[in-house]
């Protein structure tokens, strides 16, 4: 039996991987982390990591970027495996991710859903091979409660697509201001808010003449939570390094 703490317990996520995790005969949650420490699920909960003084293999951490740090300084101390899912993490955040794994077992995916992992390879043979002729462009879709824009899988896909490309491009967010053609060497990221959209991503390949669009909709934030749930059982035996998605779907 897999031990594991949900962190961000009471957040949508949370609730969803704690809905998943109960019906895998596999794992036990054994508490969560989050600043509101409402008893919800049965188990409980802790604002701060290192008040929890009970045991588990591993952390599935839904929550926010101002828990971060918390999250990995108790990962490090209780040598505990940690799947991180929250995105809109600082680029210093991300380098101490790295820095620490050295000294536990870390996780990171801006997307935990099975089918935007494969998108990204997808485009990334896409990319290869349509350099020269095609502009790239990337509209992503989410609900009107999502506060960063644009999102960590878009920001994802376009480091994927540029990783591929042999010149590579620069990200543009928005062209309002500017008044001049688009350029060769530009890559568009475009955030679309709205009501309840749980996640669209979509990447457009378009030529003389002729377009290629690669898209991926996430139908329900289950998704998300059946690939946390298996980083976690991945993850569990792990003492360090760093890991994404790459690790499970190759
Ligand atoms: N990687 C993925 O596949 C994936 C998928 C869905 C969501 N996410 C990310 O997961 C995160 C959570 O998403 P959500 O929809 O569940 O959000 P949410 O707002 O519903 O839940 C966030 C939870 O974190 C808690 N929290 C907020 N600030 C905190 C703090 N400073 N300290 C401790 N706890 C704090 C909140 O109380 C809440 O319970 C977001 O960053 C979202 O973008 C990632």
């Amino acid at each position: 039996m897999i031990k594991c703490i949900v962190s961000g317990c009471n957040g949508k996520m949370g609730g969803v991987v704690t809905k998943t995790a109960f019906e895998d005969e596999n794992i036990e949650i054994v508490a969560g982390f989050d600043i509101n420490t409402e008893k919800k699920y049965g188990y409980d909960v802790f604002a701060e990591p290192m008040d929890f003084k009970g045991q588990a293999d591993v952390i599935i951490d839904f929550s926010h970027p101002a828990m971060f740090d918390k999250v990995l300084d108790y990962a490090v101390a209780t040598k505990t495996a940690v799947v991180f899912c929250t995105t809109g993490l600082s680029d210093e955040q991300k380098t101490r991710m790295v820095e620490e794994s050295k000294n536990t077992a870390v996780f990171f995916s801006a997307n935990m859903s099975l089918g935007v992992n494969l998108l990204m390879d997808l485009v990334s043979r896409a990319a290869k091979i349509l350099e020269e002729n095609f502009d790239i462009e990337i509209i992503e879709k989410h609900h009107n409660k999502k506060i960063d824009a644009p999102s960590g899988t878009a920001l994802a896909i376009a480091d994927t697509i540029n990783e591929a490309l042999e010149n590579k491009k620069s990200y543009v967010y928005d062209r309002h201001a500017v008044r001049k053609q688009r350029s060769k060497n530009e890559l568009g990221l475009h955030a679309v808010r709205g009501g309840t959209i749980v996640g669209e991503h979509e990447v457009i390949f378009a030529g003389l003449d002729e377009i290629i669009e690669i898209k991926h909709t996430a139908m329900s934030k289950d998704v998300f939570a059946v690939g946390a749930i298996s980083a976690a059982k991945f993850m569990a035996d792990k003492t360090d390094g760093m890991y994404s998605m790459k690790d499970i779907v190759n």
